[in-house]
């Protein structure tokens, strides 16, 4: 119906930061707070789609019984929920800010001041979306861009480089949107390269606005 655009539909989505451990007490981290992805979950749930959100370290609960929370703390971790969850998915949405490098080897033990510095090698976390652009089958894929310049340029390279169906770019141009905020302004790119902007808005009305893009598009095919 139109009041459930989403029913039968099983949407997958990350959300939140990934911490990783530099020693038992210890991580690397961003300031991500997961309300985006926590939003998309609530709205594709209340529009009647199975959601599975697979979320890093955030103080967002969910109660939309809907919503299948899976708790993670590491890129590794989320990588390996995600990639398990993704072959029965026919939405994905990675809006998780995952950290890009991890401590190649966390240490055992809480490291002490002893020395005047301290070096932490770190190797590459796997990237979660392409890998999930990589083994597409039949999903409708969405990522997150967050571009400091050339912001569409950058998206667009992203879209295919990670074959997306759409980009959502978030403007660090704007006061109020972006992380940590309660708010966001964002433009929606699918993959003809189309351009639709928004307003300033709640993210909950953001998440909104992505989710009728994607019903669009996922309807008109
Ligand atoms: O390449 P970049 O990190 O800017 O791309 C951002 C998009 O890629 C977001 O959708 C983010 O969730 C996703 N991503 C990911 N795994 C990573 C890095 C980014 O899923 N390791």
């Amino acid at each position: 119906s139109t009041q459930l655009p989403l029913k039968g539909k099983k949407v997958l989505i990350t959300a939140g930061p990934t911490y990783e451990a530099i020693d038992p007490v210890r991580f690397i981290g961003n300031h991500s707070s997961g309300l985006m992805g926590f939003e998309l979950a609530h709205q594709a749930a209340t529009m009647g789609a199975q959601v599975a959100l697979v979320s890093g370290p955030s103080k967002y609960e969910t109660k939309h019984p809907n919503v299948v929370l899976h708790r993670v703390v590491s890129a590794q971790e989320m990588f390996d929920k995600t990639t398990a969850l993704y072959n029965d998915t026919h939405i994905a949405i990675c809006a998780a800010a995952v950290a890009d490098y991890r401590p190649e080897k966390p240490a055992t033990h809480k490291i002490k001041k002893d020395s005047d510095s301290l070096r932490i090698d770190l190797v590459k976390n796997p990237d979660i979306l392409k890998t999930l652009g990589e083994r597409k089958t039949n999903q409708f894929l969405v990522g997150f861009a967050l571009e400091t310049q050339n912001e569409e340029a950058n998206a667009k390279g992203k879209l295919e480089r990670k074959h997306l169906d759409a980009i959502v770019l978030n403007s660090m141009q704007d006061a109020g949107a972006g992380f940590g905020t309660p708010t966001n302004k964002i433009k929606f790119i699918d993959k003809n390269l189309t351009i639709t902007a928004f307003e300033l808005k709640t993210k909950a009305d953001v998440a909104l606005d992505i989710l009728n893009e994607i019903i669009k598009r996922i309807y008109a095919s």
